[in-house]
């Protein structure tokens, strides 16, 4: 793949799985770049695919961008992406976001989508890819992984060329608020990895 143009257009033309029969927008970074930090969640949710056509732009995207500013990142300087491109959703009567809830991504939508998340890596090139959730952590992987062996502590992967950091994902602070303080904590431990990352020159 040569461009975010040719992986954008990729993408919009995809038809691997059925998601793209329900979905309005295929959610991909607007303002692709290179960068150092790629910020790897699960699927889009409502307010991704209805309104902004842009990774977390909803409530969890809010509190992601809470914790970045933490640590003195802000989101603009790293590159957002799902590990799937388009809304999975099922009909509920209480939507907000059309007659539908979000639901997981199933392991076929996964499978489909991983040449794409493949092909982003390679062109954004990161030194790093901050995995949120326990989704994009087995993707990564290639097998299911539990986040509490894994969150605040990374690893390189040969097959992606970076480092992986594992972190919880934003949303699950709403539902788990006891997790609020790890997840400080392990953003925390990100921002030192990156400033050790930059010393050697990395
Ligand atoms: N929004 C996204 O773009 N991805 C998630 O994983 C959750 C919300």
């Amino acid at each position: 793949m040569k461009s975010f143009a040719e992986l954008r257009k990729g993408i919009e033309n995809c038809t691997k799985c059925s998601l793209y029969k329900t979905r309005t927008n295929v959610v991909l970074d607007r303002k692709p770049q290179k960068t150092v930090l790629f910020l790897l969640g699960e699927a889009p949710g409502g307010h991704e695919d209805m309104v902004s056509g842009e990774p977390f732009s909803g409530e969890a995207g809010k509190i992601l961008t809470d914790f970045l500013a933490q640590i003195d990142l802000d989101r603009k300087h790293c590159y957002l992406g799902n590990t799937v491109k388009c809304r999975p959703t099922k009909p509920s009567s209480r939507g907000r976001f059309g007659p539908y809830a979000n639901r997981k991504p199933t392991s076929a939508e996964i499978k489909s989508c991983s040449s794409w998340v493949e092909a982003e890596i390679g062109l954004v090139k990161p030194k790093v890819i901050a995995t949120l959730g326990g989704v994009p952590l087995s993707t990564i992987l290639g097998k299911q992984a539990r986040l509490e062996d894994y969150h605040g502590k990374y690893f390189y992967s040969a097959k992606y060329g970076c480092f992986i950091f594992p972190l919880y994902h934003p949303a699950s602070i709403i539902y788990r608020r006891q997790l609020a303080q790890t997840y400080a904590q392990d953003v925390f431990k990100l921002k030192e990895f990156l400033q050790e990352l930059k010393k050697q020159g990395n």
